[in-house]
Protein backbone atom coordinates (compact mmCIF):
# COMPACT_ATOMS: atom_id res chain seq x y z
CA UNK A 1 0.00 0.00 0.00
CA UNK A 2 1.88 3.51 -1.05
CA UNK A 3 0.32 6.74 -0.08
CA UNK A 4 1.18 10.17 -1.33
CA UNK A 5 0.48 12.85 0.87
CA UNK A 6 1.29 16.40 -1.01
CA UNK A 7 2.19 19.39 0.97
CA UNK A 8 4.27 18.88 3.54
CA UNK A 9 3.04 21.25 5.87
CA UNK A 10 1.47 20.75 9.36
CA UNK A 11 -1.61 18.93 7.90
CA UNK A 12 0.60 16.90 5.61
CA UNK A 13 3.12 15.41 8.27
CA UNK A 14 0.10 14.83 10.59
CA UNK A 15 -1.18 12.77 8.10
CA UNK A 16 1.89 11.38 7.17
CA UNK A 17 2.73 10.42 11.22
CA UNK A 18 -0.46 8.96 11.86
CA UNK A 19 -0.68 6.99 9.01
CA UNK A 20 3.00 5.62 9.61
CA UNK A 21 2.29 4.98 13.43
CA UNK A 22 -0.78 2.94 12.74
CA UNK A 23 1.39 0.88 10.67
CA UNK A 24 -0.82 -0.69 7.89
CA UNK A 25 1.22 0.85 4.93
CA UNK A 26 4.50 0.10 3.21
CA UNK A 27 5.08 3.40 1.93
CA UNK A 28 4.35 7.03 2.26
CA UNK A 29 5.91 9.18 0.19
CA UNK A 30 5.68 13.27 0.86
CA UNK A 31 5.86 16.07 -1.00
CA UNK A 32 6.21 19.41 -1.59
CA UNK A 33 7.46 22.60 -3.58
CA UNK A 34 9.81 24.23 -1.27
CA UNK A 35 13.37 22.88 -1.61
CA UNK A 36 13.92 19.98 1.08
CA UNK A 37 11.05 20.47 3.17
CA UNK A 38 9.18 17.32 2.53
CA UNK A 39 12.94 15.55 2.78
CA UNK A 40 13.60 17.28 6.39
CA UNK A 41 9.95 16.09 7.24
CA UNK A 42 10.22 12.56 5.99
CA UNK A 43 13.65 12.14 7.75
CA UNK A 44 12.35 13.74 11.32
CA UNK A 45 9.87 11.49 11.12
CA UNK A 46 11.69 8.33 9.64
CA UNK A 47 14.03 9.17 12.98
CA UNK A 48 10.71 8.58 15.04
CA UNK A 49 10.17 5.02 13.69
CA UNK A 50 12.17 3.40 16.13
CA UNK A 51 10.66 4.85 19.06
CA UNK A 52 7.25 4.41 17.78
CA UNK A 53 7.52 0.93 16.09
CA UNK A 54 6.56 1.07 12.65
CA UNK A 55 7.75 0.32 9.63
CA UNK A 56 6.41 2.27 7.41
CA UNK A 57 8.79 3.61 5.10
CA UNK A 58 8.35 7.84 4.10
CA UNK A 59 10.27 9.25 1.50
CA UNK A 60 10.21 13.34 0.84
CA UNK A 61 10.51 14.31 -2.40
CA UNK A 62 10.36 18.42 -3.67
CA UNK A 63 8.02 18.69 -6.63
CA UNK A 64 9.09 15.32 -8.08
CA UNK A 65 6.25 13.63 -9.13
CA UNK A 66 7.76 10.54 -10.73
CA UNK A 67 8.61 9.65 -7.24
CA UNK A 68 4.45 9.18 -5.90
CA UNK A 69 4.08 6.68 -9.02
CA UNK A 70 1.44 3.91 -8.37
CA UNK A 71 0.09 5.59 -5.42
CA UNK A 72 -2.72 3.56 -4.18
CA UNK A 73 -4.05 6.71 -2.35
CA UNK A 74 -3.01 10.27 -2.85
CA UNK A 75 -3.76 12.98 0.14
CA UNK A 76 -3.92 16.69 -1.18
CA UNK A 77 -3.34 18.83 1.87
CA UNK A 78 -1.22 21.95 -0.34
CA UNK A 79 -2.38 25.47 -0.41
CA UNK A 80 -2.43 27.95 2.04
CA UNK A 81 -4.22 27.68 5.33
CA UNK A 82 -6.90 29.86 6.56
CA UNK A 83 -5.21 32.76 9.48
CA UNK A 84 -7.39 34.04 12.41
CA UNK A 85 -10.48 35.74 11.05
CA UNK A 86 -10.47 34.33 7.41
CA UNK A 87 -13.27 31.81 6.53
CA UNK A 88 -12.43 28.80 4.13
CA UNK A 89 -14.14 30.11 1.96
CA UNK A 90 -11.81 33.06 1.31
CA UNK A 91 -8.80 30.82 0.25
CA UNK A 92 -10.23 30.03 -3.12
CA UNK A 93 -8.38 31.93 -5.47
CA UNK A 94 -5.17 30.24 -4.56
CA UNK A 95 -6.13 27.13 -3.70
CA UNK A 96 -8.42 26.47 -6.83
CA UNK A 97 -5.18 26.83 -9.16
CA UNK A 98 -2.90 24.32 -6.90
CA UNK A 99 -5.50 21.63 -6.40
CA UNK A 100 -6.12 21.64 -9.92
CA UNK A 101 -2.72 21.73 -10.85
CA UNK A 102 -1.60 18.93 -7.80
CA UNK A 103 -4.46 16.43 -8.73
CA UNK A 104 -3.85 16.41 -12.28
CA UNK A 105 -0.15 15.33 -11.61
CA UNK A 106 -1.27 12.59 -9.32
CA UNK A 107 -3.06 11.29 -11.65
CA UNK A 108 -0.81 10.95 -14.27
CA UNK A 109 1.60 9.02 -12.61
CA UNK A 110 -1.21 6.95 -10.57
CA UNK A 111 -3.91 6.76 -12.89
CA UNK A 112 -5.40 4.38 -10.57
CA UNK A 113 -5.40 6.57 -7.41
CA UNK A 114 -8.05 7.18 -4.54
CA UNK A 115 -7.38 10.94 -4.13
CA UNK A 116 -8.67 12.41 -0.40
CA UNK A 117 -8.84 16.25 -0.95
CA UNK A 118 -8.27 17.84 2.20
CA UNK A 119 -7.36 21.87 1.05
CA UNK A 120 -9.78 24.38 1.67
CA UNK A 121 -12.63 25.36 0.69
CA UNK A 122 -13.13 21.66 1.10
CA UNK A 123 -16.14 20.83 -0.56
CA UNK A 124 -16.01 23.32 -3.79
CA UNK A 125 -11.85 21.53 -3.98
CA UNK A 126 -13.44 17.70 -4.51
CA UNK A 127 -15.84 19.38 -6.44
CA UNK A 128 -13.09 20.92 -8.69
CA UNK A 129 -11.06 17.53 -8.81
CA UNK A 130 -14.33 16.00 -10.37
CA UNK A 131 -14.62 18.69 -12.54
CA UNK A 132 -10.88 18.47 -14.14
CA UNK A 133 -10.35 15.20 -14.03
CA UNK A 134 -12.34 11.80 -15.56
CA UNK A 135 -12.02 9.90 -11.85
CA UNK A 136 -15.09 8.22 -10.99
CA UNK A 137 -16.47 9.53 -8.14
CA UNK A 138 -16.36 6.47 -5.47
CA UNK A 139 -12.34 7.90 -6.28
CA UNK A 140 -12.72 11.54 -5.27
CA UNK A 141 -12.99 11.63 -1.52
CA UNK A 142 -13.33 15.22 -0.03
CA UNK A 143 -12.20 15.26 4.18
CA UNK A 144 -14.54 17.34 6.61
CA UNK A 145 -17.03 15.42 8.51
CA UNK A 146 -14.61 12.93 9.74
CA UNK A 147 -12.78 16.07 11.64
CA UNK A 148 -16.02 18.01 11.95
CA UNK A 149 -17.57 14.98 13.74
CA UNK A 150 -14.41 13.95 16.02
CA UNK A 151 -14.96 17.75 16.99
CA UNK A 152 -18.55 17.31 17.74
CA UNK A 153 -17.73 14.35 20.03
CA UNK A 154 -15.30 16.70 21.27
CA UNK A 155 -17.91 19.26 22.58
CA UNK A 156 -20.08 16.49 23.39
CA UNK A 157 -18.22 14.69 26.19
CA UNK A 158 -17.47 18.04 27.72
CA UNK A 159 -20.86 18.79 27.50
CA UNK A 160 -22.14 15.59 29.06
CA UNK A 161 -18.64 15.35 31.75
CA UNK A 162 -18.47 12.16 29.83
CA UNK A 163 -15.37 10.31 28.35
CA UNK A 164 -15.33 10.41 24.61
CA UNK A 165 -15.36 6.81 24.24
CA UNK A 166 -18.86 6.90 25.35
CA UNK A 167 -20.17 9.21 23.06
CA UNK A 168 -21.34 8.88 19.37
CA UNK A 169 -22.12 11.22 16.69
CA UNK A 170 -21.93 12.90 13.56
CA UNK A 171 -21.96 16.18 11.39
CA UNK A 172 -22.95 16.05 8.10
CA UNK A 173 -23.07 19.27 5.22
CA UNK A 174 -20.20 21.18 4.19
CA UNK A 175 -17.12 21.82 5.96
CA UNK A 176 -17.56 25.06 6.74
CA UNK A 177 -18.26 27.83 10.04
CA UNK A 178 -22.40 28.42 8.80
CA UNK A 179 -22.69 24.90 6.82
CA UNK A 180 -21.85 22.22 9.39
CA UNK A 181 -24.90 20.23 10.18
CA UNK A 182 -24.35 18.54 13.58
CA UNK A 183 -26.63 15.93 14.23
CA UNK A 184 -27.85 16.57 17.93
CA UNK A 185 -30.67 14.32 17.48
CA UNK A 186 -29.03 11.03 16.48
CA UNK A 187 -25.92 11.48 19.04
CA UNK A 188 -25.62 9.20 21.74
CA UNK A 189 -23.95 8.33 24.82
CA UNK A 190 -23.71 4.46 24.89
CA UNK A 191 -27.03 4.56 22.65
CA UNK A 192 -28.92 7.05 24.89
CA UNK A 193 -30.10 9.97 23.00
CA UNK A 194 -28.08 12.74 24.54
CA UNK A 195 -31.15 14.67 24.86
CA UNK A 196 -31.77 12.58 27.96
CA UNK A 197 -28.90 14.53 29.67
CA UNK A 198 -28.75 17.73 27.86
CA UNK A 199 -31.39 20.49 27.68
CA UNK A 200 -31.95 22.33 24.31
CA UNK A 201 -29.89 25.23 24.88
CA UNK A 202 -26.65 23.18 26.45
CA UNK A 203 -27.37 21.03 22.72
CA UNK A 204 -27.60 23.99 21.03
CA UNK A 205 -24.19 25.66 21.89
CA UNK A 206 -22.78 22.21 21.43
CA UNK A 207 -23.63 22.48 17.85
CA UNK A 208 -22.53 26.11 17.60
CA UNK A 209 -19.37 25.42 18.87
CA UNK A 210 -18.72 22.53 16.89
CA UNK A 211 -19.57 24.62 13.73
CA UNK A 212 -16.57 27.16 14.37
CA UNK A 213 -14.33 24.21 15.74
CA UNK A 214 -11.79 25.28 12.88
CA UNK A 215 -12.33 28.97 13.99
CA UNK A 216 -11.38 28.54 17.30
CA UNK A 217 -8.19 26.85 16.57
CA UNK A 218 -7.41 29.35 14.07
CA UNK A 219 -7.65 32.41 16.74
CA UNK A 220 -5.55 30.33 19.22
CA UNK A 221 -2.88 29.02 16.57
CA UNK A 222 -2.65 32.12 14.69
CA UNK A 223 -3.22 28.94 11.77
CA UNK A 224 -5.18 26.02 11.07
CA UNK A 225 -5.29 23.11 13.07
CA UNK A 226 -3.61 19.98 11.71
CA UNK A 227 -3.34 17.32 14.98
CA UNK A 228 -7.20 16.47 14.09
CA UNK A 229 -6.80 16.93 10.64
CA UNK A 230 -4.32 14.53 10.41
CA UNK A 231 -5.78 11.83 12.48
CA UNK A 232 -8.85 11.94 10.50
CA UNK A 233 -7.44 11.85 6.97
CA UNK A 234 -5.30 8.86 8.56
CA UNK A 235 -8.84 7.27 9.48
CA UNK A 236 -9.87 7.36 6.03
CA UNK A 237 -6.42 6.04 4.57
CA UNK A 238 -6.51 3.19 6.89
CA UNK A 239 -10.38 2.48 6.11
CA UNK A 240 -10.11 2.41 2.10
CA UNK A 241 -5.96 0.37 2.76
CA UNK A 242 -7.71 -1.89 4.97
CA UNK A 243 -11.18 -2.15 3.37
CA UNK A 244 -12.75 -1.93 6.59
CA UNK A 245 -16.49 -0.73 5.15
CA UNK A 246 -16.63 1.63 7.64
CA UNK A 247 -18.73 4.69 7.61
CA UNK A 248 -17.34 8.28 7.76
CA UNK A 249 -19.30 11.45 6.62
CA UNK A 250 -17.15 12.66 3.95
CA UNK A 251 -18.19 15.12 1.00
CA UNK A 252 -19.10 12.86 -2.04
CA UNK A 253 -20.65 13.79 -5.24
CA UNK A 254 -24.68 14.11 -4.81
CA UNK A 255 -26.81 12.35 -7.55
CA UNK A 256 -30.18 13.39 -6.13
CA UNK A 257 -29.39 11.43 -2.62
CA UNK A 258 -30.66 14.10 -0.11
CA UNK A 259 -32.33 15.71 -2.64
CA UNK A 260 -28.96 17.49 -4.21
CA UNK A 261 -27.18 17.24 -7.70
CA UNK A 262 -24.32 18.00 -8.73
CA UNK A 263 -22.51 19.22 -5.89
CA UNK A 264 -19.60 17.51 -3.34
CA UNK A 265 -20.99 17.74 0.21
CA UNK A 266 -20.26 16.08 3.89
CA UNK A 267 -22.54 13.00 3.77
CA UNK A 268 -22.22 9.46 5.63
CA UNK A 269 -20.66 6.93 3.17
CA UNK A 270 -19.07 3.17 3.65
CA UNK A 271 -15.19 3.49 3.15
CA UNK A 272 -13.18 0.28 1.48
CA UNK A 273 -10.86 -0.45 -0.93
CA UNK A 274 -12.88 0.96 -3.96
CA UNK A 275 -12.94 4.35 -1.99
CA UNK A 276 -16.97 5.04 -1.45
CA UNK A 277 -18.42 2.05 -1.60
CA UNK A 278 -21.46 3.43 -1.06
CA UNK A 279 -23.68 6.73 0.16
CA UNK A 280 -25.86 6.27 3.11
CA UNK A 281 -29.03 7.94 3.13
CA UNK A 282 -30.50 8.59 6.71
CA UNK A 283 -34.05 9.93 7.20
CA UNK A 284 -33.86 13.50 8.04
CA UNK A 285 -36.47 15.32 10.05
CA UNK A 286 -38.15 18.71 8.34
CA UNK A 287 -35.13 21.18 10.38
CA UNK A 288 -32.34 18.77 9.53
CA UNK A 289 -33.35 18.81 5.90
CA UNK A 290 -33.54 22.30 5.75
CA UNK A 291 -30.39 22.72 6.98
CA UNK A 292 -28.78 20.43 4.73
CA UNK A 293 -30.22 22.70 1.90
CA UNK A 294 -28.81 25.89 3.23
CA UNK A 295 -25.62 24.66 3.56
CA UNK A 296 -25.91 22.81 0.03
CA UNK A 297 -26.92 26.40 -1.24
CA UNK A 298 -23.67 27.86 0.84
CA UNK A 299 -21.31 25.34 -1.02
CA UNK A 300 -23.20 26.37 -4.45
CA UNK A 301 -21.93 29.66 -4.00
CA UNK A 302 -18.63 29.08 -3.24
CA UNK A 303 -18.26 26.46 -6.26
CA UNK A 304 -19.61 29.62 -8.51
CA UNK A 305 -16.57 31.30 -7.72
CA UNK A 306 -14.67 28.50 -9.77
C1 LIG B 1 -9.97 22.68 9.94
C2 LIG B 1 -9.41 22.79 8.56
C3 LIG B 1 -8.53 21.63 8.24
O1 LIG B 1 -11.20 22.60 10.07
O2 LIG B 1 -10.41 22.95 7.62
O3 LIG B 1 -9.20 22.66 10.91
Amino acid sequence: MKVTVVGAGAVGASCAEYIAIKNFASEVVLLDIKEGFAEGKAMDLMQTASLNGFDTKITGVTNDYSKTADSDICVITSGIPRKPGMTREELIGINAGIVKDVSSNLIKNSPNTIIIVVSNPMDTMTYLVHKSTDLPKNRIIGMGGALDSARFKYRLAEALEAPISDVDGMVIGGHSDTGMVPLTRLATRNSIPVSEFLSEDRLNQVMEETKVGGATLTKLLGTSAWYAPGAAVSGLVQAIACDQKKMFPCSVLLEGEYGLNDICIGAPVILGRNGIEKIVEIELNDAEKAHMQESAEGVRKTNDLL
